[in-house]
């Protein structure tokens, strides 16, 4: 094996030994596979690795450790996932692809057990999709368990969903399709249920310093001062007093988000090689995509907020580069709903790439797709967009409308100064305006933790009810059904062909309006973000084909955007999007173009009434490029592409 290029990378820490276990492990051609991913990925590994723990240690035997550990879970890796790394080394950047179209569900409350979801895959096929991301179905605490992100078990899934086998089954009959399983790995924390804290509190040393624990309050309130609080009106501060902590003198125990949910400790290295061994097991199930569970928080730091420190980014650098060595068909979604600037590191893009993530949440859309609805204008949206740096080419935004968390207004003071307004006053704004109590709201959406301290707010509502429907349905508003109706198909028609992938939330397809059956389970009243998490209705769906009904509208609407999408490479991934200044500050536009293909234009009009979009500021694009419209064909007025209230226009080179 001498001269391979992975000996020369100075890394004395990949030895003859190594390769040859690689070779004896894995045979030839498995092996030889394997050793020139490792040859790929080591500098970031090591790079990684060092920036974390360099001064605590020295990391070659950390790195050697962690490349073990990969090289054991490529030994297990199932054929058929063998021949999907083949064909994904092949086309990397298959997540870009056309086709690659989300959706998000519950599974109890999209079909109730996993072994009864094959059966709804033709539904899903209906919508075009390729990507299913089921919430999270790993084993959880009993009683409070925050959606299932308070984890005990990562290996077995929670048993009023089915089996592990089941999933495997799932995922196995997806593949068939040509679908992507996508779950979510809760990173951060675990349940304090979970075997490795009920070891850790015991005083077993195989988990000593997996978690954190102080014996008063000296430093919880230091970092405290500085950490604002997930939850803060039932769980303020990141802190749990823990009787049974610190060898039963008792201590404050790190809990950034619900009691219930301790912290992680990753300065640790072997907490970073058990969550690795977790991962890599999974991905040997078949799960094809992780969503990253709140990754800004794995690194605390005293006199900051306690989110996007450089060592979260190089935490998650080493475990892509392990994860890709023992299941390159494997690709990370980062969780990271944060303000613009601190986006895009999650996708790798830092003063040079470092691969991190493939996919991450375009939260920044999301929250001016539903500013601009409120203000009926585009204008901060098309600063704030349009001044987000770029990501790397081999990576993707995926971007949403609504998921099951709340809203938060990640509207920045400087976009918000640029318009001469105040950023505080505007998110106040948005919050009263979704929580209907602007006068001439139209939504019906409920304030998330609001904190009486510094007067912030999140928003919580399904599309329908944040979008006007819920409000006229029960009203019988005729009109304002249709307003409502136009509203989500205009936040679809910008999401779909932003750039990127795009995950269609569950029920958003039928417009399911808030759901109340939360308030009646002890276990989930308290947190109102399931009123936007509500049961598949079933029987609305049997009225998807019906367009007379409001279900088949908004489920035919969807379906022409997905198809009309496909058929746009220049909606492909790893092109840039531009934004466009046309004249209107009610429109939203934006640009499109792949080095292969001609270009896309993309026109949304926010206000309620007729705006417009001047020609000369479409690149040559006009009417006639025209290929999915609200209204049908478009008008012209002079120079002027005429855009009805509250419509959209694609337009596209072919
Ligand atoms: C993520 C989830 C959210 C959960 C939190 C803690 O932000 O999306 O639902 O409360 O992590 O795990």
């Amino acid at each position: 094996m001498r001269g391979r290029s992975w000996d020369r990378v100075g890394c004395d820490v990949v030895q003859q030994q190594l390769a040859a276990d690689v070779l004896t492990a894995l045979g030839r051609s498995e092996g030889t596979a394997f050793l020139s991913r490792l040859d790929l990925r080591l500098p970031d590994l090591r790079a990684a690795l060092e920036s974390v723990y360099g001064e605590k240690m020295d990391v070659t035997g950390l790195c050697e450790r962690a490349v073990r550990c990969a090289l054991a879970a490529a030994a297990e890796r199932p054929e058929e996932l063998q021949l999907l790394d083949r064909r994904r080394e092949v086309d990397p950047e298959w997540f870009q692809r056309l086709p690659v179209q989300g959706y998000v569900c519950y599974t109890e409350r999209f079909c109730g057990r996993l072994a009864d979801l094959p059966e709804r895959v033709d539904y899903l096929a209906e919508l075009g999709i390729t990507y299913l991301h089921l919430m999270p179905l790993l084993q959880p605490r009993l009683g409070e368990n925050d959606g299932g992100y308070a984890v005990t078990d990562y290996r077995a899934v929670d048993p009023r969903l089915g089996t592990m086998r089941d999933l495997e089954e799932v995922a196995t009959a997806l593949r068939t399709r040509d679908m992507s399983l996508c779950i979510d790995v809760v990173l951060n924390h675990t349940a304090r249920e979970h075997q490795w804290a009920q070891g850790w509190l015991a005083g077993d040393p195989a988990y000593s310093d997996f978690y954190t624990a102080f014996p008063d309050r000296t430093m919880p309130d230091a970092y405290d001062a500085t950490t604002p609080s997930v939850f803060p009106d039932r769980a303020p501060g990141s802190f749990t007093w823990v009787d049974a902590a610190l060898d039963g003198a008792g201590g404050w125990v790190w809990t950034t988000f619900w009691p219930y949910q301790w912290d992680l400790n990753y300065a640790n290295p072997d907490v970073l090689l058990a969550m690795l061994g977790e991962v890599l097991w999974l991905a040997n199930r078949g799960i094809e995509i992780f969503r990253m569970d709140a990754v800004p928080f794995l690194w605390k730091r005293l006199g900051t907020n306690g989110m996007n420190q450089p060592e979260a980014h190089s935490i998650m650098q080493a475990l892509n580069a392990l994860v890709r060595l023992a299941a390159p068909a494997t690709i990370f979604k980062a969780e990271a709903i944060v303000s613009p600037e601190d986006l895009v590191p999650y996708l790798g893009g830092h003063d040079r790439y470092r691969p991190e993530c493939e996919l991450a949440y375009h939260n920044q859309l999301m929250v001016m797709l539903w500013s601009s609805l409120a203000t009926k204008d585009a204008e901060l949206a098309r600063r704030a967009l349009g001044r987000m740096d770029p990501i790397p080419p081999g990576t993707s935004w995926v971007t949403y409308v609504r998921c099951h968390d709340d809203i938060g207004w990640a509207v920045s003071d400087t976009d918000a100064a640029s318009l001469g307004w105040n950023g505080y006053t505007h998110r106040r704004f948005l919050n009263d305006f979704y929580s209907g109590r602007y006068d001439g709201s139209f939504a019906r959406g409920a304030l998330f933790q609001p904190n009486d301290i510094n007067g912030d707010a999140r928003i919580s509502g399904t599309t329908a009810a944040l979008c006007g429907i819920e409000d006229a349905f029960d009203t019988g508003d005729t009109a304002g059904l249709e307003r409502g109706v136009r509203r989500l198909v205009l936040l679809y028609s910008v999401m779909y062909a932003f750039g990127g992938v795009p995950l269609l939330y569950m029920g958003d397809e039928l417009a399911l309006r808030n759901d109340r059956t939360y308030l009646a389970d002890p276990a989930l009243w308290a947190d109102n973000r399931w009123m936007h998490r509500p049961w598949m209705d079933w029987p609305a769906a049997e009225r998807r084909l019906d367009p007379a009904t409001l279900e088949g509208r908004v489920f035919g609407w969807l379906q022409r955007l997905g198809s009309a999408r496909r058929g746009v490479p220049a909606l492909r991934g790893g092109a840039d999007t531009a934004l466009l200044d046309v004249g209107d500050s009610r429109v939203l536009a934006w640009r499109r173009r792949h080095p292969r293909t001609g270009s896309f234009v993309g026109l949304a009009n926010f206000a309620e009434d007729e705006a417009g979009a001047d020609l000369g500021a479409l690149g040559g694009l006009g009417r006639d490029d025209a290929i999915l419209c609200s209204d049908g064909a478009l008008a012209v007025y002079d120079t002027w592409l005429r855009l009805p209230p509250l419509s959209f226009a694609w337009l596209a080179e072919p």
